[in-house]
């Protein structure tokens, strides 16, 4: 067997030439399709516009490297294949290319210590801790999450919905109650765990673009995964203060206020979790299908099985059901809300 790289005839030149120019002109197609996709979702944080550019240029670093090899797949299958009469014949034998050898080492090298000291400079860029940064708990458990605002006189204000002024570094301190979750708001692109026993942190910088934007679990956490959706609020600075103080004099858990009747709770209560988010009740409107169907099993339950079906959900499930699934609401509404529940659900079932 020879060392010498085999001879190429005219005719494969030819064809290799011919080969690359048609990746090259499918990866300029596939490079502007990819920029002209709309991936991600409106930005609303300083962080965003740093991700963003990164993304592109991970796009355009391998879209054609995607292109190329799928170029040189294709055209060799339908160019070189092997055609009747040709079962014996063999290409000749090659071993050893030098020139080959070290330009698809460097390139993919070069590419990829280029991208990976790009993506470092944008991780610690956005990642940096900004003077003066608004402090946020941030708290996950099945299914909910719970955002604690620092108050006055070290007491914190707890919050269903997450609300931030514009234009704010806010420090986040993500804790779990249980398992693992993720918080992760998709207009800020950034997002940490939330694991028990561990602070985790992450950093963003609203900007001037206000407006309700989702909050996410992005770590499946149990049955209730997808329904642990809030959303996040930037606002301007006197709406965000005005909005505090009102939490602050609040229950905590909110939503329901001071609110006592029991038809209004069913609907308003302990944000975002309200009964009727999961469960069905013609009287009240109501149709969630997450939970019991109220309409059905009310019918059968004394008014202590109805107290503690709300208050304590796990000591007896319903056939059918997981446990785990509804939350404690003695925890998060007040006595009074709870007797309010209890004595507008007899009502429902008595009439
Ligand atoms: Cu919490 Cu998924």
């Amino acid at each position: 067997m020879s060392d010498e790289p085999p001879v190429a005839s005219r005719e494969s030149r030819a064809q290799v030439r011919q080969m690359l120019l048609i990746g090259a002109v499918a990866s300029v197609l596939g490079v502007a399709l990819a920029l002209l996709i709309d991936w991600f979702p409106v930005p609303a944080s300083e962080q965003a516009g740093p991700i963003d550019t990164l993304w592109d240029v991970l796009l355009i670093a391998s879209v054609p490297i995607f292109v190329l090899v799928e170029t040189i797949v294709l055209y060799c299958a339908i160019k070189f294949r092997m055609r009747p009469g040709e079962e014996l014949k063999d290409g000749p034998p090659i071993h050893g290319n030098t020139k080959l050898e070290i330009i698809w080492t460097a390139i993919p090298a070069i590419l990829l210590v280029g991208l990976c000291t790009y993506a470092y400079v944008v991780l610690t860029d956005i990642e940096k801790a900004e003077a003066n940064s608004m402090n946020v708990r941030v708290v996950g458990e099945q299914f909910t999450w719970t955002f604690y605002y620092p108050g006055e006189g070290g007491e914190e204000i707890a919050s269903p919905q997450l609300y931030l002024p514009a234009e704010t570094p806010v420090n986040f301190t993500v804790q779990s109650k249980d398992v693992i979750h993720d918080f992760w708001v998709p207009a800020f692109r950034m997002k940490i765990d939330a694991v028990p026993g561990i602070d985790t942190h992450v950093r963003v910088t609203t900007t001037d673009r206000m407006g309700e934007f989702p909050v996410v679990c992005a770590e499946l956490c149990g049955l209730g995964h997808s329904t642990m959706r809030q959303s996040a609020h930037v606002m301007t600075r006197e709406d965000f203060d005005a909005r505090l103080a009102e939490l602050a004099r609040g229950p905590a858990g909110g939503g329901g206020g001071d609110e006592t009747d029991g038809k209004t709770l069913f609907t308003d209560a302990a944000e975002p979790q309200t009964c009727d988010s999961c469960h069905t009740l013609a009287d009240a409107g109501a149709t969630g299908t997450t939970g019991p169907n109220l309409d059905d099993s009310l019918a059968d339950l004394s008014e202590e099985e109805i107290r503690q079906s709300i208050v304590e959900p796990d000591a007896e499930v319903t056939a059918g059901f997981a446990p785990g699934l509804m939350p404690r609401y003695g925890e998060t509404l007040s006595e009074e809300q709870v007797d309010a529940l209890v004595q507008y659900l007899m009502e429902v079932k008595g009439g």
